[in-house]
């Protein structure tokens, strides 16, 4: 019996150790295969006295059940393990905070040019645009500007290749907004030209130019908002009295110094530009020169075929990216291009 009971605590013992399903299918084999220990002793019961065999032959039978047992109670203790481990590997923690979106922003330069469009809107000015890639008839000929006129010098930019690599006749990026005011002038007059008064203009005119230009205020490619307005009896006090209106909007302060700097632009006559200074916060008492404008030159105007003694006109061209700068007290007009989320981000 002592006999016995040594198998069930060996067999017991050896099954512990073992948390591998397949090694433990083996280490049964040693106990109750065809020639494991168990088996053994039961093949040789038919050698024992009789009046033995019967007490002898139940002693082993326990024994085989107590290994039996040992045997499914350690199987399932392995397949429990194995099921805590996978629950716990595929665990989900209903607890953690969701995946938010991410939410994009507009750029500053891009709600500076909605406002501007959306307080000219409601003056009556229509929204109009033009091509980046421009004709130098529309960008500087049709502006008064002819081949060999000095001006021409101050708006230095990139000419374009043909596909063969020859430069292309006259085919450049737009140095000013400018050019939208001669192609919307023209058809306007090849719509209503022949009619005996000719309705109002009345354009704000956004979009991308491009200089050999930069620093600190200046960049490469930066944008301008055209304005135009011509018709019967338009002044310069109308022009001051738009701008001024405007700016006080735009800024939402009357804290803004203005002054109308006479100028020279070829295409119109007089020329002025506008300087705005605050007169407190971050860029206090710095003039910086947000825009330029004057009264449409009667050539621009004949070259549209509009009669400049019928109609005058005034046109300015703001630089949406210095009143930027202002509005939100920017120092380096360039950060506006570098595309750092980290500085993009104030303004979303
Ligand atoms: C012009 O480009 C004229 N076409 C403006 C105009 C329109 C005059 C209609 C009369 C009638 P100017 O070169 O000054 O003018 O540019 C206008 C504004 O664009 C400047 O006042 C400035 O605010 C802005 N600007 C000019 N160059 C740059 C640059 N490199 N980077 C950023 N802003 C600039
Ligand atoms: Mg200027």
């Amino acid at each position: 019996m002592d006999h016995l009971e040594q198998i069930v605590n060996e067999a017991r013992a050896a099954f512990a150790g073992i948390s591998d399903p397949d090694a433990l299918e083996q280490a049964k084999a040693r106990f109750l295969g065809k020639n494991g220990q168990i088996s053994e002793l039961l093949k040789n019961l038919g050698k024992l006295p009789p009046e033995e065999k019967k007490t002898a032959g139940a002693a082993i039978n326990q024994a085989k059940q107590a290994v039996e047992e040992a045997l499914n109670s350690r199987r399932e203790a392995i397949r429990e393990a194995a099921l805590a481990a996978r629950l716990a590997e595929e665990a989900l923690d209903v607890t953690l905070p969701g995946r938010s979106e991410l939410r994009g922003g507009l750029h500053p330069v891009t709600r500076t040019l909605e406002r501007i469009e959306s307080l000219f809107a409601s003056i009556g000015f229509t929204a109009a645009d033009g091509p980046e890639i421009e004709e130098d008839f529309f960008n500087f000929t049709a502006l008064n500007t002819p081949e060999d006129h000095p001006a021409r010098s101050m708006h230095d930019t990139f000419y374009l290749n043909n596909p063969d690599g020859s430069l292309a006749e006259k085919v450049l990026l737009r140095t000013h907004t400018s050019p939208i005011q001669a192609r919307y002038m023209q058809a306007h007059v090849a719509k209503y030209g022949q009619l005996e008064r000719m309705p109002e203009i009345r354009i704000i005119a956004p979009g991308r130019v491009y200089r050999v230009d930069s620093d600190a205020t200046h960049s490469p490619m930066f944008h301008q908002v055209e304005g135009l307005w011509v018709g019967e009896n338009v002044s310069f006090a109308d022009l001051k009295g738009v701008i001024a209106d405007f700016l006080k909007r735009f800024f939402e302060t009357d804290d803004l110094n203005v002054r109308f700097r006479p100028s020279f632009f070829p295409f119109t006559e007089p020329s002025a530009e506008i300087d705005v200074a605050f007169m407190s916060g971050a860029l206090k008492g710095r003039w910086l020169e947000i825009a330029g404008c004057g009264m449409v030159h009667p050539n621009v105007l004949r070259h549209a075929g509009i009669d400049p003694e019928k109609y005058t006109g005034f046109a300015f061209g703001f630089g949406p990216d210095r009143l930027t700068m202002l509005r939100y007290g920017v120092n380096d007009l360039r950060l506006f291009f570098e595309g750092d989320l980290r500085f993009l981000r104030q303004f979303a």
